[in-house]
């Protein structure tokens, strides 16, 4: 498969070929979605719930995430490498989202970056597309904002916030990102939004007129323990809980039942190799 690139993706969103892009979290969920032909693997701070088993995003450092960008990175061939800038590395000054950018290329091995916000973003994403490093911007929810905006609900339902939405997105476009994030988003916004834009829409809850589309890699294979509940933008193409679970509770009884390890799953030895180890 052709390695993806910035210019690969502009192409693509040239002739209207849908953009797939997924999360990772490791080496082996990073294989994968490599394999199914993903285009874009986004290392995203959400490894902070789905591998760490914090709360939210906000707990995550930037260290952790250059760990997982690693394993990542080691794992993704063809696909383009993304990671999320997580809370409190890149907010400050452009410089300090600068060094942060530069550490997820030369430590976490990542191809770009990805940042929540807008408008006040600007200078930022400036500063890091300068120093030749694409940027994805993320727009609509903001989820390392969900203090201020009052919890993961949809964003733009009225007319002047579907505006601001516009606005932010245009104005990453102008900064300099590859692509924008819409996330939670209505579908007819979303359409609009993607419409005015020149570059790509990434949608996750924003409906199907974007330009592509994300999921959270365990939301989408149902890696995680039944019950939770998922957003409604989620659809669960298959049961990875369920499966494991089956395959270590029948290990668990046949290590119970000494029916594992079979014959098949041992070294044999011959008998007289045996002499004189045991009187
Ligand atoms: O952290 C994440 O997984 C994300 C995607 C859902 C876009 O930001
Ligand atoms: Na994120």
């Amino acid at each position: 498969r052709k390695k993806v690139t910035v210019p690969l993706l502009r192409a693509m969103h040239k002739r209207g070929d849908p953009i797939t892009m997924i999360t990772a979290h490791d080496f082996p969920s990073a294989h994968v979605a490599d394999a199914a032909g993903m285009e874009v693997v986004l290392v995203g701070d959400s490894l902070a719930m789905v591998a760490l088993g914090m709360e939210d995003t906000s707990e995550v450092l930037l260290e952790e995430m250059l760990l997982h960008c690693r394993s990542v990175a080691r794992a993704t061939k063809a696909a383009f490498t993304v990671g999320d800038l997580p809370m409190g590395s890149y907010e400050i000054a452009p410089t300090q989202a600068l060094e942060t950018a530069i550490r997820f290329v030369k430590e976490g091995r990542m191809q770009g970056v990805k940042l929540e916000g807008g408008k006040e973003m600007v200078p930022t994403i400036q500063k890091i597309t300068a120093a030749g490093i694409p940027v994805l911007g993320h727009v609509g929810l903001t989820p390392q904002r969900q203090n201020a905006l009052g919890g993961f609900r949809v964003q733009g339902k009225t007319s002047p916030g579907a505006m601001k939405i516009l606005e932010d997105a245009l104005a990453v476009q102008e900064a300099g990102c590859f692509a924008v994030v819409l996330e939670a988003v209505p579908a007819e916004v979303a359409a609009i939004i993607t419409q005015k834009l020149s570059i790509p829409t990434i949608g996750i809850g924003a409906g199907n007129g974007c330009s592509g589309q994300v999921l959270v890699q365990v939301d989408m294979t149902g890696n995680f323990p039944p019950g939770r509940a998922l957003a409604r933008f989620v659809k669960q193409y298959g049961d990875v809980w369920a499966e494991s679970f089956r395959a270590i509770e029948t290990y668990r009884d046949e290590v119970k039942s000494r029916q594992y390890p079979a014959p098949e799953h041992t070294y044999p030895i011959k008998k007289e190799e045996l002499d004189g180890f045991v009187e």
